[in-house]
């Protein structure tokens, strides 16, 4: 999916006082990109990831899905583009500890009302995807930290989502597991052509991905590279 922020402005009010919190965000992200944002803490990296997630409204400016102006239609259609197009990670797996890595996952395909069978069948493939065919029975309680967020991965892409927003994925997780999540991005983004905008703290994780952002002041920064003229692989 094709996503072009513009002139994108996102502030809190809190007593009648206006917290800013991004500034006239410009950026074009084409379809297929694998993108890592960094920046100190308290940045606007969630506000921002919210924002384009549509879990939260733009203050002022645009941001287009494929040219399509989202937040100009109603809450409902909103939700129904959200479930459809957009898949969530963030640094807490929130996985149901009472079910099991595949009822965790078949998750999204039940609250979209999808039949039994196909909703099985999706998340064990994706299940199969991040590495966890032998753990399907298991609880999120006993698996590693790294395996939940295999998990938590598997059901933000188990509808196949367009767009993948992932806010400090491994921020929880030790160096050499973090690696490892982030490798795995880096094939579902190329297997699935899904196009992930990772936020990170840690800058050695985010240096292996294609594209760097980072953030300063509510604006993010023009990359070196750019979108354009860059190799992204074709959309499916
Ligand atoms: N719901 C909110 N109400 C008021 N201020 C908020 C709210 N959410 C975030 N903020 C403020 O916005 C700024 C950016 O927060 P956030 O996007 O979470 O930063 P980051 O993810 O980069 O650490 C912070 O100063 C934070 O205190
Ligand atoms: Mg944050």
């Amino acid at each position: 999916m094709r996503v072009q922020v513009k002139g994108l402005h996102k502030s809190y009010w809190m007593d009648r006082v206006e917290v800013p919190v991004l500034n006239g965000v410009d950026l074009l992200i084409e379809p297929g990109e694998l993108v890592s944002i960094t920046g100190a803490s308290g940045v606007g990296k969630s506000t921002f990831l919210h924002v384009l997630g549509t879990l939260d409204i733009p203050s002022r400016g645009t941001v287009l899905y494929d040219g399509e102006d989202i937040f100009g239609q109603s809450p409902a259609a909103i939700s129904a583009f959200r479930n459809r197009n957009i898949g969530f990670v963030f640094q807490f797996h929130h996985l149901l500890p009472e079910f099991t890595a595949l009822e965790n996952v078949m998750m999204p395909a039940r609250v979209a009302r999808l039949p039994d069978r196909r909703a099985r069948d999706d998340a064990r493939a994706i299940l199969d995807l991040v590495g966890l065919t032998h753990r399907v029975t298991h609880r999120p309680g006993e698996l590693s930290g790294g395996e939940q967020q295999r998990v938590a991965l598997a059901r933000a892409l188990v509808l196949r989502p367009r767009l993948l927003l992932a806010d400090e994925p491994t921020g929880n997780l030790d160096e050499h597991t973090g690696g490892a999540i982030h490798d795995l991005l880096f094939r579902l983004n190329e297997e699935m052509h899904v196009t992930a905008i990772v936020v990170t703290h840690n800058t050695s994780l985010a240096a292996r991905l294609p594209r760097r952002l980072s953030m300063h002041g509510g604006l993010v920064d023009t990359d070196s590279a750019g979108p354009l003229g860059r190799e992204v692989p074709p959309p499916p």
